[in-house]
């Protein structure tokens, strides 16, 4: 049987108020940046959506690929070593609509019949559509969705006796944390995970033998401007939430491939010497941000890895690598890992 628990007294009431400090934080400073939190609005969501089908962004469909290939796998290798009685529960930490976790979750339900899945997001709309995808299509699931931003926030950890949790923080989600932030990520997750708790982590890999910068760079600068789109989407939620007045047309999406610090980099480039403003609001006084010509808004790092480190950042977090999987083409890596 299948549950809906949909808690609308869980969302967070501080989302607007996180929006204007974020703004607040980042348009003032030199150089300005917007967390990649923002994207997310219910419009962002679906450009996101978009972006994931698009035939230049690769991530989404080989990370897809790995698990039809291995699922069970997957799954068994993280429910070894419980007692006979134990179930596996799944924790998704950014699930979005959730659209590659149905393969994991009926897995899960083909290997002990039944399965407790727990999705995390920020955005209440993707976890609404979320739910109703894995209710609608995976018999054997009970759905608890938590509208949270799991960076600052503890996990709805409900702990069944005799359960294990595997936490799944897939699609190369990690890749926008610096790599110090994406150690204080996993680090916090372990914390709050027992001994034996297996990590499920999706990594974008560097470029290599049959990965050019070329493809690396075309996944996030598509011919359709979706990419391009889901960047400017930002400007109009600062819009439509905090009342600024940024003319969309006025900026072009600016993407970069940073070797050194092996990431993409997209940013928003303003297109003229110009002036926005925000209107006061929760988080402090009226703000007029100035823009030369050629400036830019940094709005997302998407950092890629080398399996060195990958197997580098779990265990600087008290996790232990137990087994990777990768694509034929090496694009993409899937690693499970074991709390210690
Ligand atoms: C959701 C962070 C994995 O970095 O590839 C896609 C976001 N940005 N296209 C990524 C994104 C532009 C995506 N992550």
């Amino acid at each position: 049987m299948s549950t809906f628990a949909f808690a609308p007294e869980a969302i967070s009431t501080s989302t607007s108020e996180a929006v204007a400090r974020e703004a607040r934080a980042g348009l003032t400073a030199t150089p300005k940046t917007l967390s990649p939190w923002l994207f997310y609005d219910e419009a962002g969501s679906h450009f996101f959506e978009e972006i994931t089908e698009l035939p230049e962004y690769y991530p989404t469909r080989t990370e897809r690929s790995i698990f039809a290939a291995h699922a069970d796998e997957i799954l068994r290798q993280a429910a070894l070593g419980q007692g006979p009685a134990g179930k596996l529960t799944l924790i998704e930490l950014g699930a979005g609509t959730a659209t590659k976790t149905g393969i994991l979750l009926a897995a899960a339900v083909r290997q002990q019949g039944s399965v407790v899945y727990q999705p995390v997001d920020v955005s209440e709309t993707a976890l609404a559509e979320a739910t109703e995808n894995i209710l609608k299509n995976i018999p054997g699931v009970t759905v608890r969705c938590q509208v949270t931003d799991y960076t600052r926030e503890a996990l709805p950890l409900n702990r069944l006796p005799n359960t294990r949790t595997l936490a799944l923080y897939i699609g190369s989600s990690i890749g926008n944390f610096t790599p110090a932030g994406s150690c204080e990520v996993l680090r916090n997750l372990r914390a709050q995970l027992l001994p034996g708790d297996t990590l499920l982590l999706g990594t974008d890999l560097v470029p290599g033998k049959h990965k050019t910068e070329a493809t690396l760079l075309a996944a996030y600068d598509d011919a359709a401007g979706t990419t391009a789109a889901f960047n400017l989407n930002v400007l109009t939620r600062l819009n439509r939430d905090l009342g600024a007045d940024f003319d969309t047309e006025k900026f072009r999406h600016k993407v970069l491939w940073n070797p050194a610090e092996s990431r993409i980099e997209m940013h928003l480039e303003s297109l003229a010497a110009q002036r926005v403003h925000v209107p006061e609001n929760s988080s402090g006084p009226a703000l007029t941000i100035n823009f030369a010509t050629g400036e830019t808004i940094h709005t997302e790092n998407s950092y890629k890895f080398t399996p060195a480190a990958v197997e580098a950042l779990l265990t600087s977090a008290s996790f232990k690598l137990t087994r990777s999987w990768q694509d034929p083409k090496n694009l993409f890596a899937v690693t499970l890992a074991t709390a210690l």
